[in-house]
């Protein structure tokens, strides 16, 4: 019997990994570690969490003594290490935060690995899961691969790289089976509503300004987030130990078209005239800072271990918007708290 530790599986993507070990493997425990900040919300996880192979945890994995001793109980045979502060601009607002939970939060989990696994290292392996953030930002052309220089530019992917770094010097030092994935744009069900995508659908549903920042011509490159769960799957199970891999949709859009593609489906599935959604389109002060371009190169992944998108865009957003629609219950409860009084000013302080 295996143990699989998950961190922050109570977030966005996490909790779409936790759903797919705890289905695919029911011969393998599933721990999932989690602080449940503002954007951890255990009814993204309703659907499993009665199975016998899972069990959740509440910790911060700032807070080594109690990390070591959650993995002296449950002695994981692997560490799939997703949590972390994940919102740029709150990154601007409070980078703190993101150096206390994605720095040294990772460096706790790389220690107790470490301590428990020391000696015995057969059959474990610590996956990593970061951005393509790290590697900075492009201009009209070109792509990330896994060689591209690191160049943050944010307090989060400033974060993140370390934390990156962190997990490649334990592994050449210390001998820690690592892999690290660096994804791009994830989108789907339970993303949390401050995120370009859920926010925009939010809005339109409630009829508020769509605030697009700047002139709206960054571009991201935007990938189903099962199809990011699935990646990882793999990467933990086949991945080379000491290797990184380039996870993305090769399905890039500037921020203004895809808020105007969204007003369009959405005015059709709320039965409203088309165009009346894009009415709201607000353009906002930019963000500091903000990257120009992502965009993967993703051939890695997809030559070595055989992964691909398993969604088209088209499908993958229809799929999204439904869920949202469906799903009204579960925006609203994170909306209706403190979340408003955080987004109230944060335009005008820029
Ligand atoms: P999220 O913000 O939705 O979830 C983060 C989770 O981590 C939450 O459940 C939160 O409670 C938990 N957490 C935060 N601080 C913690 C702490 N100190 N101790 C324990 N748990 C803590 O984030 P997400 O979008 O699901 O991103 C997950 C991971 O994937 C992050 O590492 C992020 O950098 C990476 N990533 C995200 C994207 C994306 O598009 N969202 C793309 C590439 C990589
Ligand atoms: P976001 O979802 O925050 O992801 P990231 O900054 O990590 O790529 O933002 C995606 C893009 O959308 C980014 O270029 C910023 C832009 N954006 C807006 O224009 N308006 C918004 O309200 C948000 C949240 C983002």
């Amino acid at each position: 019997m295996k143990t699989i530790l998950i961190t922050g599986g109570a977030g966005f993507i996490g909790s779409h990994v936790v759903r797919l070990f705890v289905n695919k493997y029911p011969e393998y425990n599933i721990v999932n570690l989690d602080k449940l900040t503002y954007a951890g919300n255990l009814d993204n996880l309703r659907d499993i969490e009665n199975k016998p192979n899972y069990t959740f945890v509440k910790a911060d994995i700032v807070d080594f003594p109690s990390i070591l001793s959650i993995f002296e109980q449950y002695k994981p045979d692997g560490v799939i290490h997703l949590a972390a502060e994940s919102h740029v601009d709150r990154s601007i607002d409070n980078p703190d935060e993101f150096v206390f939970t994605n720095v040294i939060g990772t460096v706790n989990l790389l220690n107790a690995a470490r301590a428990i696994w020391k000696g015995n290292m057969e059959g474990k392996k610590f996956h990593h899961i970061s951005t393509d953030e790290v590697f900075g930002s492009l201009g009209e052309t070109g792509f990330f691969t896994e060689d591209t220089g690191y160049d943050p530019r944010s307090p989060y992917s400033a974060a993140k790289a370390s934390s990156d770094h962190f997990v490649k010097a334990y592994f050449h030092t210390f001998d820690l089976p690592t892999v690290i994935t660096n994804c791009s744009n994830n989108y789907g069900a339970y993303h949390f509503p401050e995120k370009l995508i859920p926010l925009m659908i939010n809005n339109i549903i409630q009829k508020k300004p769509l605030p697009v920042y700047g002139e709206g011509l960054n571009v991201r490159d935007w990938l189903y987030v099962e199809d990011h769960a699935s990646a990882i799957e793999l990467v933990f199970s086949k991945g080379k130990v000491g290797e990184t891999y380039n996870v993305g949709g090769n399905n890039e859009w500037k921020n203004i078209d895809l808020v105007k593609l969204l007003c369009s489906i959405m005015d059709s599935k709320l039965g409203r005239e088309s165009g009346e959604s894009e009415q709201l389109i607000t353009y906002v002060k930019d963000r500091a800072g903000h990257d120009l371009r992502y965009a993967i190169d993703s051939s890695k992944i997809q030559n070595e271990l055989g992964w691909k998108p398993s969604l088209t865009f088209e499908e993958g957003l229809e799929k999204t918007v439904d869920w949202y629609l469906s799903n009204q219950e579960w925006l609203n409860n994170i909306t209706s708290g403190d979340y408003l009084n955080y987004y109230k000013d944060m335009y005008e302080n820029r």
